[in-house]
């Protein structure tokens, strides 16, 4: 768990993701952009499909499915969210004609959520329909509580339409306890994570005791209902307390879901061990706020940070 100093350190990291300005700031400053690029090496794997590509190949022939995403959320204007949408859909050409093993993850306000809905579900639908040609799973990932009711209704209907396409459920969220019981009559895999973004105190659960218990609540609901799901974490007393708790991990419709760049160790010991372990990738430009989430929730990064802005590294590939 966090000290006080941590969290107030991982809270105003969090603050300052959000913050367009800053976000303008650094990506208008050449000089600080390319400093920062550095760093970021070690959570994205590159700026281009194509470097996604490759890493995804690498890391499919160390027997790992992944998960691939083109970064991005909240863009502003519906130009910006056809591109999007069609740079998804050339990766799903793209992993297809290459036969990678990957599903692909997307936000919603990335293909237009947060300009015009009518649009953004008219992208996604296109989407999931060349997915589902090519045999290509999506999982769309959840954004800010003031978007969860419009992300969850969105999904709930696309649901109906594809069995290709899941959904994310934060945790930390005080309302998913239900959303996760209506979720289960949907036929998606359900991805529970523990929640990145900075919410009202009101709402949500911080990092703790309760928070980890009520993840094995919802661990042990999906067993119930044998839903498909996606365990999606770092947190090793966690995963420690979900494989004790019974042979959960080796059934076929769930899986360990970890993060490009962290605990390669983890998802690596489970991978040997025969378990469905995947890695979540990520590419492109748009890695300031994705980044800076990943540094707050582990401040330790902070200094790793600031070593790899003078001597970059990526990945670490080689603990994979
Ligand atoms: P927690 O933050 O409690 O960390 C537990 C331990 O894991 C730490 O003590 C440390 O050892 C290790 N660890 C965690 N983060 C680390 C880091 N950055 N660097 C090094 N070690 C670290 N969130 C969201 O709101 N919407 C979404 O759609 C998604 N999607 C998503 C997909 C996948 C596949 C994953 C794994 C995660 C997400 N997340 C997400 C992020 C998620 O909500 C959460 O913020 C992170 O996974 C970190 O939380 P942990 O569960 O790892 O636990």
């Amino acid at each position: 768990m966090l000290s006080t100093e941590e969290l107030v350190a991982a809270n105003a990291l969090k603050t300052i993701a959000r913050n367009e300005q800053v976000k303008q700031y650094v990506e208008n400053s050449m000089d600080i952009y390319s400093i920062l690029k550095k760093a970021a090496k070690r959570f994205i794997t590159g700026e281009t499909r194509e470097e996604g590509i490759q890493k995804a190949k690498e890391l499919n022939t160390k027997g790992y499915p992944v998960s691939l995403e083109y970064i991005g959320e909240n863009t502003s204007t519906e130009e910006e969210s056809w591109k999007a949408k069609n740079e998804m859909i050339q990766l799903i050409e793209d992993i297809s004609s290459e036969g990678i093993d990957s599903i692909i993850s997307l936000d919603l306000s990335h293909i237009g959520l947060a300009v015009n809905e009518d649009l953004a579900i008219e992208h996604l639908k296109e989407v999931a329909e060349i997915a589902k040609q090519r045999g290509c799973y999506l999982m769309i990932s959840m954004e800010e509580s003031t978007k969860t009711d419009k992300i969850l209704s969105i999904y709930k209907n696309i649901s109906t339409l594809y069995d290709n396409v899941g959904i994310t459920l934060q945790v930390n969220l005080k309302r998913s306890f239900d959303d996760l019981k209506d979720l289960l009559q949907y036929p998606g895999k359900i991805r529970l994570v523990k929640g990145a973004y900075k919410e009202l105190p009101e709402i949500m659960i911080p990092r703790s005791e309760e928070l980890n218990h009520r993840y094995l609540q919802f661990i042990q609901i999906c067993e119930e209902a044998n839903h498909p799901i996606s365990i999606a974490t770092h947190d090793e007393d966690l995963l420690n307390d979900i494989k004790e708790s019974s042979d959960y991990f080796a059934k076929a419709n769930v899986e360990i879901e970890m993060l490009y760049g962290i605990r390669q160790d983890l998802i690596k010991k489970y991978k040997e061990e025969g378990y469905n372990s995947r890695v979540y990738m990520l590419y492109g430009t748009e890695w300031f706020l994705y980044v800076c989430h990943r540094v707050a929730e582990n401040p330790s990064n902070i200094y790793q940070f600031i070593s790899d802005m003078v001597n970059p590294i990526a990945a670490e590939e080689e603990k994979y």
